[in-house]
């Protein structure tokens, strides 16, 4: 059975499996600033990747609740600007308000894959991790790489594949004998792991008209749960993964009796890798960085 033993992918290609104007965008929403934290290497890694510059106009695509149009601001400066464009309502609202007064921030709301942008104004299209759920991958590119200006770049950081990525593969490892089966998307299914393959990614974006394809590994250890306590530390990586990526709608619509043998054996995972305060997973990124190859 292909459950048994066996960390199963997330179920990433259905709409309701990404609600960013419902329930996915609440909890990331409202788990905004221990999201932040988790993530925050990749974004560092991803914006000295980028390496803005004063002055520059940068488009943030699926900029979430905008802590890297924030980062991106503070290093274009007065003088440059950020345009944070995400397609959710709850994780836009919470980037308004976390904008302080007269940095050079905007933030639009709309689908990155068609939102009308200004043709070739753009120096850099950044994105921490808010491109893989493009529908027509190769579409969405093309369209954001028109609002480039002729020099400019892009680039964002995306996930290896699953079972690359500890910080996904250790809890559904876990529960794989507790829960049915999921559904199983193809490799390439919209969601978190879409672009694991780097040949996928150098074929759309050549296809979308950019060159000087670079892709990079970054790894780096993720903080999960932090507390006073290894104790408490563990229960706030529980509440994290129940809460928020694939174990969460692994687990939704299960009876109350499988969700409580799968969160014992989920927890059971998160001690291993607890010190004194923090759990850590690791996790397993690709850094990719491009040109607009499309002279106008
Ligand atoms: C994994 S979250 C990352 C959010 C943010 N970049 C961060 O690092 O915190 C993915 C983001 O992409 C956004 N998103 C997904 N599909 C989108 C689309 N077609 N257009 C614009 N944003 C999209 C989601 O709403 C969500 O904010």
């Amino acid at each position: 059975m292909a459950h048994q033993n066996t960390p199963q992918p997330p179920a990433s290609n259905t709409p309701a499996s990404f609600d960013w104007n419902g329930r996915s965008g609440e909890v990331w929403r409202d788990n905004q600033s221990r999201l932040d934290r988790m993530l925050a290497p990749y974004g560092a890694a991803a914006v000295a990747a980028a390496s803005p510059a004063p002055g520059e106009r940068v488009l943030d695509v699926g900029c979430g609740s905008g802590a890297t149009s924030l980062e991106l601001a503070a290093r274009v400066g007065a003088s440059g600007s950020v345009l944070g464009l995400d397609i959710s309502e709850p994780l836009l609202s919470r980037a308004r308000e976390r904008v302080p007064p007269g940095v050079p921030v905007s933030f639009a709301l709309g689908d990155a894959a068609k939102h009308a942008l200004p043709e070739g104004t753009f120096d850099l299209l950044f994105s921490r991790f808010g491109v893989m759920f493009f529908d027509d991958p190769i579409a969405a590119f093309t369209h954001l790489r028109r609002a480039l200006a002729p020099s400019g770049r892009l680039t964002f950081v995306c996930w290896r594949p699953f079972d690359q990525n500890d910080w996904v593969r250790l809890p559904m490892q876990a529960v794989a004998d507790i829960l049915p089966p999921l559904p199983l998307p193809g490799p390439h299914a919209p969601g978190p792991f879409a672009f694991g393959d780097t040949e996928r990614v150098r074929h759309i974006l050549t296809s979308a008209g950019f060159t000087d394809i670079d892709i990079t590994a970054f790894d780096s250890p993720q903080v999960y749960g932090e507390a006073d306590t290894r104790e408490d530390a563990v229960a706030a990586a529980l509440e994290l993964a129940l809460q928020v990526g694939p174990l969460s709608r692994a687990m939704a619509e299960q009876p109350p009796e499988l969700r409580e043998r799968a969160a014992a054996a989920v927890r059971a995972a998160f001690e291993a890798r607890a010190t004194d305060h923090v759990v850590t997973m690791d996790g397993a990124a690709w850094i990719v960085t491009a040109r607009n190859a499309v002279l106008r």
